[in-house]
């Protein structure tokens, strides 16, 4: 018999429509198990699994549980096997993460593009780490029946795999001619806002510079583009330097200096200024010079959030150090602002000196969120002694960690480069507590907290 490439993804699930839906994603690169051999326990179900899938899609319609000794017996016979839990976000869902060591986290709502660029990520991740070969997530070569890899299958499971029909690639690369879109539409589907749900804008601020306001605004629309895909943009509104296209190895054609021009007044034109990132979130890319930057007047970069806050979800703002004119009047246009210091007792004397600014001349916007960045055990001080400094609770520490500068340079989002980094798991609470209708247990709580004005 031929040696036959095992398929790499392995989805056990009790929903059917879900195994058909990633059935057509996949094809032949996938293995199902169902769901329902997890009656008789975990074993039943790895018993069925090929020789050596390289990465699991566990769910949906299995509770913790069952998902934790899937895990488990799993992880004992396939030890580099990546982990992904299909599963809609609620507020447990950290502590499965957590708790059982996954790599992502998938919403069985998913659109296919965005389920294929996180397993097409976890296997890059996988072959950087050495847990798997590239050519591993090839398709496997069409089966012959009796080269089939699997035991023990039933006749109906057979059946789903062997009567699949290959998918001819013509089928796949050649939908219907489509009319040619007009020169400046955007290639991408602006999901329409639901009525009543209200939109969210976030600044991300520092009275100093180098705090991380960029790791965190860039980590903020990658978490909540989870939550809502292509329904979240990111701004670089840190005019002359603004390094997010950098950080995430996007190269746009056009910047906040066309988004701001009199010809983005209509909404179609000022859609065709974002860069699109891959993980679900626009960017509006910084300025191309420092004097270019310098021509974009504060009530333009305000107009410019406004009108995004029409078209987004979820707008976030990243600023300039300092309260300069641009973020004095960003902070006017904002729900929500995300204050980032260090533990270095200047830059949490300037934070104190800010809130209380702000809170003078009335620009506090009405949900504050306090994040002590690289923090480190040997700083000196406490937490108790940056809140004294501060004069305001601290709500979330984000650690140092060199996993921050790595993704950086990969030019990837931390939260998707290193699921298990502190600094990335301390990110990820950041977007808990802006998106709390996706959270509902956990974010109660801290949108209590979190409407503290400073002492
Ligand atoms: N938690 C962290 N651990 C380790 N390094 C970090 C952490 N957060 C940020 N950094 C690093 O600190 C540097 C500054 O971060 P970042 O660019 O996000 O700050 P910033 O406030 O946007 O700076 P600027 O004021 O220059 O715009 C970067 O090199 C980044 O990789
Ligand atoms: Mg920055």
């Amino acid at each position: 018999m031929i040696p036959v490439a095992t398929p790499p993804f392995l989805l056990v699930s009790r929903s059917a429509e879900y195994e058909t839906r990633l059935r057509s994603v996949l094809g032949e690169r996938l293995t199902v198990v169902p769901g329902e051999f997890l009656t008789f326990g975990p074993e039943a179900v790895v018993t069925r699994v090929p020789e050596r899938p390289r990465i699991a899609l566990l769910g949906p319609v299995l509770n913790y549980e069952e998902t934790k000794g899937l895990v488990e017996a799993l992880t004992a016979k396939h030890p580099s096997l990546g982990l992904i839990v299909v599963r809609e976000q609620r507020s447990d869902l950290e502590d499965w993460v957590d708790e059982l060591a996954l790599h992502a986290v998938l919403n069985p709502d998913a659109t296919d593009e965005t389920t294929l660029a996180l397993l097409d990520r976890l296997a890059a991740w996988l072959v950087a780490n050495g847990h798997a070969e590239a050519h591993d997530f090839d398709a496997p070569p069409a089966l012959e029946i009796d080269d089939m890899p699997f035991v023990d299958l039933e006749p109906a499971d057979f059946d789903l795999v062997a009567d699949e029909p290959a998918i001819e690639t013509e089928e796949l690369v050649e939908p219907e001619p489509e009319p040619e879109p007009e020169p400046a539409a955007p290639e991408w589907e602006f999901p329409p806002i639901e009525a009543g749900v209200p939109t969210e804008a976030i600044a991300v601020v520092a009275p100093k510079g180098g705090q991380g306001k960029t790791t965190i605004a860039i980590n903020l629309a990658t978490g909540l583009a989870e939550i809502a895909p292509n329904s979240v943009v990111l701004v670089d509104a840190d005019l002359q330097f603004g390094d997010i296209t950098a950080a995430l190895a996007l190269e746009p054609e056009r910047t906040i200096v066309d988004a701001v021009a009199d010809t983005a007044a209509d909404e179609l034109v000022l859609k065709t200024t974002l860069t699109h990132h891959d993980d679900g979130f626009f960017v509006v890319a910084s300025a191309p010079s420092p004097e270019l930057g310098d021509q974009v007047a504060p009530a333009a970069l305000a107009e410019l959030i406004d009108r995004l806050r029409a078209t987004f979800r979820y707008v976030i703002i990243d600023t300039t150090p300092g309260l300069g004119e641009h973020t004095l009047i960003t902070l006017e246009h904002v729900t929500d602002a995300v204050f980032v210091t260090n533990m270095g007792v200047p830059s949490l004397r300037a934070t104190r000196t800010e809130f209380e600014l702000l809170t003078k001349i009335g620009l506090m916007p009405g949900n504050r969120h306090v994040v002590v960045n690289q923090t480190d055990k040997n700083s000196g001080l406490t937490i108790k002694d940056v809140e004294n400094i501060i004069g305001a609770p601290v709500d979330i520490e984000v650690p140092k960690s060199s996993a921050v500068l790595f993704a950086s340079n990969k030019g990837v989002p931390l939260i998707h480069d290193d699921v298990r980094d502190p600094a990335a798991k301390a990110i990820r609470s950041i977007v808990l507590r802006i998106a709390p209708e996706a959270f509902p247990k956990r974010s109660k709580i801290q949108r209590r907290r979190r409407t503290n004005e400073p002492e």
